[in-house]
């Protein structure tokens, strides 16, 4: 956490399997705009929006990653310094769910924050407008006990695609990360 004349600047990584759709959520958010068609993203990136928490101006700087294997070559010094670290998975795709606890650990291994059991990360379940839920395999309550066992962090679900909870999701993950001033 930086703070710039007054206003605090918060470094937000996106982490999450390749196809779940990070890039299409920081998209919505920050330009409202939806692209169908896949584009790998390729190493990292970053958008920022400004916001007012408690009438506090913030800056949220969202780094957007690849979830490709053979992207992944960030490095620890990326990692470092950030104040909170967003998890996204497909509500569709139960492997984007189990790789959540690797994506959890790497993050950590790699951010090595002061305090791990208290670090904020924010959970998000992705692209709940498909097919009009049928094709769910993960439901919220298994994603909520998740949360549980790694210390509460906070769930969203979202559709990056129909905008549903997107602004809300990030603006939980900006008042998470305010947490870790
Ligand atoms: P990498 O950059 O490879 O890590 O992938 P990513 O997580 O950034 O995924 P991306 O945002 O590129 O989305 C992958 C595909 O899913 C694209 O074709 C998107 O259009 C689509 N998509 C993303 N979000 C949603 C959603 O909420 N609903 C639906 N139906 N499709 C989505
Ligand atoms: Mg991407």
């Amino acid at each position: 956490m930086n703070s710039l004349k007054n206003r605090t600047l918060l470094k937000v990584i996106v982490l999450g399997d390749s196809g779940v759709g990070k890039t299409s959520l920081m998209n919505q958010y920050v330009y409202k705009r939806f692209n169908r068609q896949y584009k790998a993203t390729i190493g990292a990136d970053f958008v920022t929006k400004e916001l007012h928490i408690e009438e506090k101006p913030v800056t949220l700087q969202i780094w957007d990653t690849a979830g490709q294997e053979r992207f992944h070559s960030l490095g620890s010094a990326f990692y470092r310094g950030a104040d909170c670290c967003v998890l996204v998975y497909d509500v569709n795709n139960l492997k984007s769910f189990e790789t959540l606890n690797n994506w959890h650990m790497e993050f950590l291994k790699q951010a090595n924050p002061f305090e791990p059991e208290t670090f904020p990360f924010v959970l998000i379940g992705n692209k709940t407008d498909v097919d009009g839920g049928n094709t769910r395999v993960v439901s919220d309550k298994r994603a909520i006990e998740w949360c549980g066992s790694k210390g509460n962090i906070p769930y969203h679900e979202t559709s990056a695609k129909e905008d549903i909870n997107v602004d809300e999701a990030f603006l939980g993950v900006a008042h998470k990360a305010l947490t870790n001033e």
